[in-house]
């Protein structure tokens, strides 16, 4: 299986990038590239954080390229108050070089076969309805995409109805769900606020991750996400969605699904970003999404505990990483 992230690192992103590291470090899959679109922070900042965090986690030659800077109508929203002004919590990312050939990379890992592509966005969907305006053709191949976005028939944490992602760029995400030939795997909010994190637990995970360059820096990087949580009400813990949905998209992970048709209101202000799933067969067309309804939010944190695993054996140069090679979701 390979990979294309698009992303917005971002806190719960980093969790992603850590588990993806260790599973392409693994043999588990192929990360064919990371791209970044703006979201937590704009995606020039998102791109030196992922170029940090790939280089923490041992695979600093990813290809990596920054996406589409602005959504496709509104401004740009970011959120520092959620992920920090850095959009890494307390810790900041060094200044480096960006590329921008975001679409370039994608083409190219196209261009190698989609049967086992596997396109995840855990970021806006600014960059992935660009590309499915500007390179149709090549849109149109993509076989396997999942989302983290929406908050669907459920309230949202950016208006009472909307989640960020969606919110951000309202108009890419009804564009790709508008425009998309394949049902996209959807992991919204109702589904993702389940994979929480508490202070003792990533403890643990910090400890997991032994010599591990990112061991040092992960606990700077979630406080931050500790903090706002509490901030917002929701206790002293945070929620990891982008992880869930990465584990979803490779399929490690027991969860539930319902074909459905999935439609995001772009050009309301009260309604902006609002996603809807027409569950009842109301609008009589075809469905364009998976969307998930549960997944087994335990066993995502006993994968996210191996892939710790891995990353401590890789800083060790231990190489019986082979053995740890065998994880599927029914393991
Ligand atoms: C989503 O918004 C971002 O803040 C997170 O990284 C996640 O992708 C959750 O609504
Ligand atoms: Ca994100």
């Amino acid at each position: 299986m390979r990979v294309i992230l698009d992303c917005d690192p971002g806190i719960d992103d980093t969790y992603a990038i850590i588990f993806l590291t260790a599973a392409a470090q693994a043999g588990l899959i192929e990360l064919d590239c990371v791209t970044t679109t703006s979201g937590n922070a704009p995606a020039d900042q998102c791109a030196r954080n992922a170029a940090w965090v790939l280089g923490l986690c041992g695979l600093p030659i990813i290809p990596l390229a920054a996406g589409v800077p602005e959504p496709l109508e509104v401004d740009l929203t970011t959120t520092p108050e959620t992920h920090g002004d850095t959009g890494l919590g307390y810790a900041t990312a060094p200044e480096r070089h960006v590329e921008h050939d975001w679409d370039a990379l994608w083409i190219d890992s196209i261009a190698r076969g989609t049967d086992d592509l596997h396109l995840i966005v855990t970021g806006p969907l600014t960059s992935l309805a660009a590309f499915a305006h500007t390179h149709p053709e090549h849109f149109a191949k993509l076989k396997h995409i999942t989302v983290m976005g929406g908050a669907v028939h459920y309230p949202g944490n950016t208006t009472p109805s909307a989640e960020w992602n969606f919110w951000v760029d309202p108009h890419a995400a009804a564009d790709v769900f508008a425009l998309t030939p394949t049902p996209i795997t959807l992991c919204s909010l109702g589904v993702t606020e389940k994979m929480v994190l508490k202070p003792e637990a990533l403890a643990e995970l910090v400890d997991r991750l032994g010599g591990s360059p990112v061991a040092e820096h992960l606990e700077a990087i979630t406080r931050f996400y500790f903090e706002f949580h509490q901030d917002v009400g929701e206790g002293y813990q945070a929620q990891i969605h982008d992880l869930l949905t990465v584990l979803i998209a490779l399929d490690l992970v027991d969860y539930q699904s319902t074909e459905t048709t999935v439609a995001v209101e772009a050009d309301s202000e009260l309604m902006r970003g609002t996603s809807v799933a027409d569950l009842r067969g109301i609008w009589e067309r075809e469905p364009n999404a998976c969307l998930v309804t549960e997944a087994d939010v335990e066993a995502a944190w006993e994968r996210f505990g191996w892939a710790c695993d891995v990353h401590a054996k890789v800083a060790a140069g231990d190489a019986e990483i082979e053995e740890l090679r065998h994880l599927r979701a029914d393991d």
